[in-house]
C-alpha cells in the first residue's frame, strides 16, 4: 500500500484507511483483531473508528489490540458529536462534552494521545468559536495531534477554517465525507474546497455499504440476513438506492470486472484510489476474506475509459450552479490556451 500525506500535515497514512465500525457489531472481537493484524502487514497504518461505534466497543477492541503494538506506528483517528449517554450534555460539540469525550475515547483506546481527532458532524447549538477553541487547546496540551471534521458542509469546514486563521488556532486537516460511486454530489463543494486547501479528504462508505460489491444481485429488497442491506434497521438508509442508475452503475462494473479481471469492489475502490482529491477511502469489512478482496484495490489502475464508463453510468442531472452553463461561465482554460 502507498502512504500519502495527511492534507498538507507531515504526517503518512496508507491509502486505505480501516474502518472499525463493524467491530462489535457485526464482527466480533476475534475477527476483528484479525483484521487489525492482517491490515497492519498488508502496510496499512491507518484507522478509523467513533466513540459511538458500538456503544465504545469498537474503540475498545482497537484499545486491547494497540496495547501489543508499537503505538507510534499506527495512526488512529476517531470521532465525537453524537449521543453517547442520557445526560443533556452527553452529545454535542460543547467545551463540556468534547472535553470528556476526549478523555473516555483515549481510555477506551489506551492511549495517551489521539492522532486525528474529528467532528462527526456539525453542532447547530455550539458556537463553532467554542468548538474550535476547546480543539485548539486539545492540542496544546497533547491529548490530540490533529484535528478533522465529517460530514461538514464546504461553508461550515471553510468558515472553521478561516477562523482557525484569524485567531492563530490550530486548524482542521482533515474532512470525511460519504463519497462513492453512486453519492457523487461529494464532488460540488466539498473535493473543490479540499483541494484548494490541501485538506485531506477521507471517504466514508466508498462500496455504499456493499451495494458496490454486487452481492444484491436479486435487488436490494431482497437482501438476504447476514449482509448490511439485509438487517431490517438499516433498510431504509439502502433502499433509496434500489433504483435505475444503481442498476446501470452495477452493470458497468460488472462489464468492467470481465476486462479486467478485478472484482467489482476492487473497481470501486480503485475509481475513489484514482482521484488526485482523495487521501484515503475508510474501508469497512465484516471478516477477514472480506479485506483480502478489498486490499487487491490497490497497486493498479482503471484507464481513462473505464474512469469515464463509471462516470457516464453514475451521471446525475446538476442543477445551478454545478450545471454545466454554470461551469462554462467560470472557465477562463480557453484565454490560455
Ligand atoms: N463519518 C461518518 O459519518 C461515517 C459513517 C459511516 C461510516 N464511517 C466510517 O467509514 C467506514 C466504512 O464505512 P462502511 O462500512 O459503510 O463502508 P463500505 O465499504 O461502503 O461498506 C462496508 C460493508 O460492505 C460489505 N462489504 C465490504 N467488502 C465486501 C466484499 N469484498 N464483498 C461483499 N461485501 C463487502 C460489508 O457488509 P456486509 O458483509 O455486512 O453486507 C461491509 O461491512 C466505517 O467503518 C467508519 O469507520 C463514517
Amino acid at each position: 500500500m502507498k502512504l500519502k500525506k495527511l492534507g498538507s500535515t507531515g504526517t503518512l497514512v496508507s491509502e486505505l484507511c480501516l474502518g472499525t465500525m463493524t467491530f462489535g457489531w457485526t464482527t466480533p472481537e476475534d475477527e476483528s483483531r484479525v483484521i487489525l493484524d492482517q491490515f497492519l502487514s498488508n502496510g496499512g497504518n491507518f484507522i478509523d473508528t467513533a466513540d459511538v461505534y458500538s456503544q465504545g466497543n469498537s474503540e475498545r477492541i482497537i484499545g486491547k489490540w494497540l496495547s501489543r503494538q508499537d503505538r507510534e506506528s499506527v495512526v488512529i483517528a476517531t470521532k465525537s458529536r453524537f449521543r453517547t449517554g442520557d445526560h443533556a450534555n452527553s452529545v454535542g460539540l460543547s467545551r463540556k462534552h468534547l472535553m470528556h469525550s476526549v478523555k473516555e475515547s483515549m481510555s477506551r483506546l489506551g492511549t495517551d494521545y489521539i492522532d486525528l481527532f474529528q467532528l462527526h458532524a456539525w453542532d447547530p447549538l455550539t458556537p463553532i468559536e467554542e468548538t474550535l477553541s476547546t480543539l485548539n487547546s486539545l492540542v496544546e496540551n497533547g491529548s490530540i495531534r490533529y484535528i478533522g471534521m465529517s460530514n461538514f458542509r464546504a461553508w461550515q469546514f471553510e468558515k472553521a477554517l478561516q477562523i482557525c486563521r484569524a485567531r492563530g488556532w490550530h486548524e482542521p486537516v482533515s474532512i470525511q465525507p460519504q463519497y462513492s460511486i453512486l453519492v457523487r454530489s461529494t464532488e460540488y463543494e466539498i473535493l473543490p474546497m479540499a483541494t484548494s486547501e490541501r485538506i485531506a479528504v477521507l471517504p466514508w462508505s466508498p462500496l455504499a455499504g456493499g451495494i458496490l460489491s454486487g452481492k444484491y444481485r436479486e435487488g436490494i429488497s431482497k437482501a438476504p440476513k447476514g449482509t448490511r442491506a439485509g438487517d431490517s434497521r438499516n433498510a431504509a438508509m439502502y433502499l433509496r438506492y434500489d433504483n435505475d442508475r444503481t442498476a446501470r452503475v452495477l452493470k458497468t462494473l460488472s462489464e468492467i470486472s470481465q476486462e479486467t479481471g478485478k472484482t467489482m469492489t476492487q473497481i470501486a475502490l480503485n475509481w475513489l484510489l484514482q482521484n488526485p482529491a482523495v487521501t484515503s477511502p475508510i474501508i469497512g469489512t465484516r471478516n477477514s476474506a472480506q479485506l483480502a478482496e478489498n486490499l487487491g484495490s490497490t497497486g493498479w489502475c482503471l484507464d481513462a475509459n473505464q474512469c469515464r464508463a463509471i462516470e457516464e453510468a453514475s451521471f446525475m442531472e446538476v442543477t445551478y450552479p454545478y450545471d454545466p452553463f454554470s461551469e462554462e461561465q467560470q472557465n477562463r482554460e480557453r484565454e490560455l490556451a
